[in-house]
């Protein structure tokens, strides 16, 4: 396992976003729909991409990977069974569970290990369930398994809201599988992100009939096959914005390139409560922080409001600001386990269920700190980065699965980090 070594640094120049890990995924899940061969461009080289590469080679798919483009084709090999995603897999990596509908709307049948908890708290898969189950399939939980079978699949028009409002995979889920499934699919309170979005360009590339995309109501016409194609993943907006909390934290002014700032108003707009500036020049994106951050009041929403992946980054900087912030967290009230290694290191939080209450502080303080997921993660990062002495993250297998060389980005940028064999 290794560990980064950080000191504190302030931070100039340039970085490079990559393509986006949760944009990318979908996309693989999708490559499923069709024996045609798919080519898919800008996919961030992270641990997450080559599980579910792993993925797609039990489900039948001979794939090249190679300097951020994925050749995803028909194995030739003859596969017994072809339909199962194990568990050994999944249990990595939640976002596998979203190969249970193609695999169901192109093979008719679809073994897909259950993700189970994690450490953000419950991730339930009701809404995935019901989704297919309203478009006929028969579904069932076996040996901790879900076994969904589509004799008799057909379009129809459903709700997907959920207890937190929108749910990103099983809006994909859904919308994948509607594409082969004969009739008009109406999905209504489907989630609006960038990643939606573009799970949905990339389907009508491949010849799916899809109306509404990027709006809570999604309309499907269920087509007899999809073909092969090529496409190219957006920005990563979730790793853009780590950047500019990083920026923020350690109070340093940085220029973004590879970034759609459309992608990013939720957060532009916490910046400048904060006392940023986001300004965007010819393609690239300036960043310019104040010696003194203000304190702000986020709530976490599904897109278009500030994303929970962004949460824990933007703790960090709160906990250097000048008076006190409050965040409230609407899509998962348990993800707060970072607060603790905060405090750790010298910030003031205080959290009561959904909420944390950030006493803004001069300066946070090195120590060896643990981290717990992959948001997390970047959040003890730019703690680090932004703490008087050193500082440990150990446990950086987490930050290995989103974040592509996230060490040599923030190194570039002239922080002191380094990576270790723990
Ligand atoms: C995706 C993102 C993840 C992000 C999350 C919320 C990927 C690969 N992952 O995860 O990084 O944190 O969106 O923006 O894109 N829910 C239910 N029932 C369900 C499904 C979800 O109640 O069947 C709840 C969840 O517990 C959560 C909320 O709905 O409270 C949103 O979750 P969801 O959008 O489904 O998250 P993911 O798609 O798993």
């Amino acid at each position: 396992m290794d560990k980064f070594i950080i000191q504190k640094s302030s931070l100039k120049g340039e970085v490079k976003i990559s393509g986006s890990k949760n944009a990318a995924l979908p996309v693989m899940a999708a490559t499923l729909l069709t024996d045609g061969q798919c080519v898919i461009k800008n996919v961030p080289d992270l641990s997450d991409i080559r599980t579910m590469v792993k993925i797609l080679e039990c489900l039948g798919k001979e794939i090249k990977f190679e300097e951020n483009t994925l050749i995803v084709k028909k194995s030739s090999k003859k596969l017994n069974p072809g339909f199962i995603a194990p568990y050994r897999l999944v249990r990595t990596m939640r976002a596998s569970f979203c190969c249970l509908g193609p695999l169901l709307a192109k093979r008719k049948k679809a073994k897909v290990a259950l993700p189970g908890g994690c450490v953000i708290g419950p991730r339930p898969v009701d809404l995935h369930l019901k989704g297919l189950s309203q478009l006929g399939a028969k579904v069932s939980i076996e040996n901790g398994y879900c076994v969904a079978g589509g004799k008799d699949l057909k379009g129809c028009h459903l709700y997907l809201g959920g207890q937190f409002g929108s749910s990103v995979l099983a809006t994909a889920n859904v919308l994948m599988a509607a594409t082969l499934i004969e009739g008009k699919t109406v999905i209504e309170h489907a989630a609006c992100e960038p990643e939606i979005e573009m799970l949905a360009l990339f389907l009508k590339s491949m010849g799916a009939d899809i109306e509404g995309e990027a709006t809570p109501l999604i309309t499907v016409r269920g087509q007899k096959s999809l073909s092969g194609t090529t496409f190219e993943v957006i920005p990563d907006r979730i790793e853009a914005a780590t950047f500019i909390a990083a920026a923020l934290a350690t109070k340093s002014s940085i220029t973004l390139t590879g970034v759609n700032l459309k992608h990013l108003t939720a957060v532009i707009d916490v910046v400048k409560m904060i006392g940023g500036q986001v300004i965007e020049t010819n393609g690239a994106c300036r960043v310019n922080v104040p010696s003194k951050l203000s304190p702000v009041n986020i709530t976490t929403f599904s897109y278009p409001g500030f994303p929970t992946d962004l949460q824990a980054q933007f703790m960090v900087a709160l906990s250097l600001a000048s008076g006190i912030s409050l965040i409230t967290e609407k899509i998962y009230p348990d993800r707060f386990m970072h607060v603790a290694e905060l405090n750790r290191m010298g910030a003031s939080i205080q959290r009561s269920g959904p909420y944390a209450i950030i006493e803004g502080k001069e300066a946070l303080f090195g120590a060896e700190v643990m981290a717990s997921d992959l948001r997390a993660s970047a959040a003890l990062v730019i703690a680090g980065l932004a703490a008087l002495g050193k500082t440990e993250v150990l446990r950086v297998y987490h930050i290995d699965r989103g974040y592509e060389k996230i060490e040599e980005k923030f190194s570039k940028l002239g922080a002191k980090i380094k990576r270790e064999k723990q």
